[in-house]
C-alpha cells in the first residue's frame, strides 16, 4: 500500500533543482499500488502530477494541493525473442541510461543514440525523446498505461501513441489520462543498423579511432558529445532542451536566408524546414549570459541554467524574454519543450 507523505521538497526531485514543496507525495512500485491510489479516489480531480526523473520540467510554486506520484515501476524483461530479434519490456520508473546501457550490454541494438538522456523509461515516450538522428518512436513497440480514472490497463500500439517530433498522445489527445507503466522495444540482435550520420559522431568515432562499428562504441561517441555540450544535472540545475526547434514554411524561410544567409536549416518535407532554435538564441545575443542566479548555457544556447539559489519564475521570465527576442528578430515563435508547473 502505498504511503501519502505531506509537505515534502521536491528539490531532490526536479533537475533544475528547485525547492518547491509538493502537499501530498507518494511512490509507485507497482500496477497495484497505481490501483490502490484509483481505489481511494486520490487521482480523481485532477490534481495528480505523475514524475518520472523530473528531468524535463521547471517547477515555478508550490503545489500544496497537489498529489505528486513518483513513479518507480522497475523491471525488465524479454518478452520475445527471434534469432535477429528482442522484444524487450521495461518499467516505466527504470532510469532511461541505465536500460540503454543494459541494452548495449547485451548488444541489444537501436538505443545506442539515446544514450545518457536524462530521465526515466516511462517519460521517455511522453514527448518521444530524440538525439543525433534517432527517435524513441523508431523501435518503440508498444507502451502500457492504466486509465487514471477506470484503472483499466491500456495497451498503445506504436501508432496509437501518434509520435511526432517531441509529441505523442499522451502529450495531447490523452493528456493526463494515463499513467504509463512498462514500455517494450523490438531491438535488434544482429545486423544492427547504426546510425552515425548525424552531427558530429563521425568525427568523434575517427578521433575515438573506431574502426570497427559497434553498439558500445556508437553510444561512447554519443556519450562524449553529449558530455562536452550539455551540463551534467546533478552539478548544474538544468533540464536539457529548455524550447523545441521551431518548423516554418518554406516561403518563410526564403524570406529569412535573404536577411539572414547564414541561417541553419533541416528539410522536413518539401514544404517545412527545421531551424534550430539554439542558433536562434544565439544570435539574438543570449548565449552564455548570466540574469541572476539563472541563465543561457554557453556551450549550448538552448539549454537554461538554474545556478543555484534561484527560482523557477526567474527561468520563466528569462524564456519569455528569450522568447519576445527571437519573435521581434525572427519573427518565429518558440515553443517551450519543458513542462512549465
Ligand atoms: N547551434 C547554435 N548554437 C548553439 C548550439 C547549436 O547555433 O549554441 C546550432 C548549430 O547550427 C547546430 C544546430 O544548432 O548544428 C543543432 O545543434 P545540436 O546538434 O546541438 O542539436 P539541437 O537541435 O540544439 C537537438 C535536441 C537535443 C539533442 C540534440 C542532438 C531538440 C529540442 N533538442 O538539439 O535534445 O540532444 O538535438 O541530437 O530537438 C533535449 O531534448 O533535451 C535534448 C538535449
Amino acid at each position: 500500500m502505498p504511503v501519502i507523505n505531506k509537505n515534502i521538497s521536491l528539490l531532490p526531485f526536479n533537475t533544475f533543482h528547485f525547492d518547491c514543496l509538493a502537499g501530498h507525495f507518494t511512490i509507485l512500485q507497482s500496477e497495484e499500488d497505481i490501483q490502490h491510489i484509483i481505489q481511494q479516489g486520490l487521482l480523481k480531480d485532477n490534481q495528480a502530477i505523475i514524475l518520472g526523473g523530473g528531468s524535463n520540467i521547471l517547477l515555478t510554486k508550490d503545489l500544496p494541493q497537489h498529489l505528486i506520484i513518483k513513479n518507480e515501476i522497475k523491471g525488465i524483461q524479454i518478452l520475445q525473442e527471434t534469432s535477429s530479434y528482442v522484444l524487450v519490456e521495461a518499467g516505466a520508473g527504470e532510469n532511461w541510461h541505465d536500460f540503454v546501457m543494459h541494452c548495449i550490454e547485451n548488444d541489444w541494438g537501436g538505443l545506442e543514440n539515446l544514450s545518457l538522456i536524462p530521465g526515466t523509461v516511462g517519460a521517455a515516450p511522453m514527448q518521444n525523446i530524440g538525439a543525433y538522428g534517432v527517435e524513441i518512436k523508431d523501435c518503440l513497440a508498444f507502451v502500457k498505461a492504466i486509465d487514471k480514472q477506470s484503472g483499466k490497463e491500456k495497451l498503445f500500439s506504436k501508432e496509437q501513441c501518434n509520435f511526432g517530433y517531441r509529441e505523442s498522445i499522451f502529450k495531447k489527445e490523452a493528456k493526463d489520462q494515463y499513467i504509463i507503466t512498462r514500455v517494450a522495444f523490438q531491438l535488434t540482435k544482429n545486423n544492427h543498423q547504426f546510425r552515425v550520420t548525424y552531427g558530429v559522431i563521425q568525427q568523434v568515432l575517427s578521433e575515438m579511432k573506431i574502426s570497427n562499428l559497434t553498439l558500445r562504441a556508437v553510444s561512447d561517441a554519443v556519450i562524449s558529445i553529449r558530455k562536452s555540450k550539455l551540463p551534467d544535472p546533478a552539478v548544474l540545475g538544468n533540464a536539457g532542451s529548455f524550447f523545441k526547434n521551431p518548423e516554418i514554411d518554406i516561403q518563410q524561410y526564403n524570406q529569412l536566408q535573404n536577411l539572414f544567409p547564414n541561417i541553419p536549416s533541416f528539410p522536413i518535407n518539401e514544404h517545412m524546414v527545421k531551424i534550430p532554435a539554439a542558433w536562434l538564441i544565439e544570435q539574438c545575443g543570449w548565449k552564455g549570459k548570466k540574469v541572476g542566479n539563472v541563465g543561457v548555457h554557453a556551450h549550448q544556447a538552448l539549454v537554461l541554467i538554474h545556478y543555484g539559489n534561484g527560482k523557477g519564475e526567474d527561468v520563466l521570465m528569462l524564456a519569455k524574454q528569450i522568447q519576445q527576442s527571437v519573435m521581434n528578430t525572427f519573427t518565429i515563435t518558440l515553443q517551450m519543450e519543458v513542462n512549465v508547473i
